[in-house]
């Protein structure tokens, strides 16, 4: 299965994406993922990348291209794959056309705006191996503390408030529109985002399961 995850910064696609692969044992590629790796690493590309995640901008459609081009072309990705957070324009989802890559679907989850800023004030991700947490719905066995490597739990830099409003703004502009996108193509498939994750992994995976 080839799959792509929409939805605005915070509706669940990390979550979903986690339990999908698992469920399939196909990888899924993060393009937030890659590009916080490389911050963090500090490589060239993190260099690039700086500015713009931190103010909730996206990155060049040429930087995410590029790393998404290198990272399908490895062997895990023969059987299938789940894309999180790609593509996030138009010109990125050309692009993957043009790669030659038919995805099976691209199914979205839907959340309200005002739902996302209070899921984001929530969060709290390891600084160690970027597994992701939340005060009150997803809560670690030991505050403040990683349950898979033991590593401490921080606010992300781009869950700030105003950042966030900023990143739900640039996703409404730039990314939404791939939904008549792929709607074109038919292969929109669109799942309502629930209050508590179980609900939501269950209309995905039941979504998943119709393709
Ligand atoms: P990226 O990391 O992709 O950020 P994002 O899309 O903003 O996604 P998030 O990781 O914030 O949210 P999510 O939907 O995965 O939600 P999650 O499951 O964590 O990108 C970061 C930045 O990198 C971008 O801003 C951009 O600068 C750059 N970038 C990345 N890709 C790019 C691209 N293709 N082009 C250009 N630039 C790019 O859930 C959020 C919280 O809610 C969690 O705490 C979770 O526990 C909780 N939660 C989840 N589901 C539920 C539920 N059902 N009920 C209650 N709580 C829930």
């Amino acid at each position: 299965m080839k799959l792509i995850l929409l939805g605005a910064p915070g509706a669940g696609k990390g979550t979903q994406a986690e339990i999908i692969s698992e469920t399939y044992k196909i990888p899924t590629i993060s393009t937030g993922n890659i590009i916080r790796a490389a911050l963090k690493e500090g490589t060239e590309m993190g260099l690039k990348a700086k500015a713009y995640t931190e103010k909730g901008e996206l990155v060049p459609d040429e930087i995410v291209i590029g790393i998404i081009k290198e990272r399908l072309s490895e062997p895990d990705c023969n059987g299938g794959f789940i894309l999180d957070g790609f593509p996030r324009t138009i010109p990125q989802a050309e692009a993957l056309d043009n790669m030659g890559i038919a995805v099976d679907a691209a199914l979205s989850i839907e959340v309200e705006d005002s739902e996302i800023v209070k899921r984001m004030s929530g969060r709290r991700v390891c600084e160690k191996c970027g597994a992701s947490y939340h005060t009150e719905y997803k809560k670690p066995q030991k505050d403040g503390i990683c349950n898979a490597c033991g590593g401490n739990l921080v606010i992300r830099k781009d869950d700030e408030p105003e950042t966030v409003l900023n990143r739900l703004s640039v996703y409404h502009e730039q990314t939404e529109p791939l939904k008549d996108y792929y709607n074109k193509q038919n292969k929109l498939l669109i799942v309502e985002g629930q209050d508590d994750v179980k609900d939501t992994t269950a209309l995905v995976l039941k979504a998943i399961s119709e393709i």
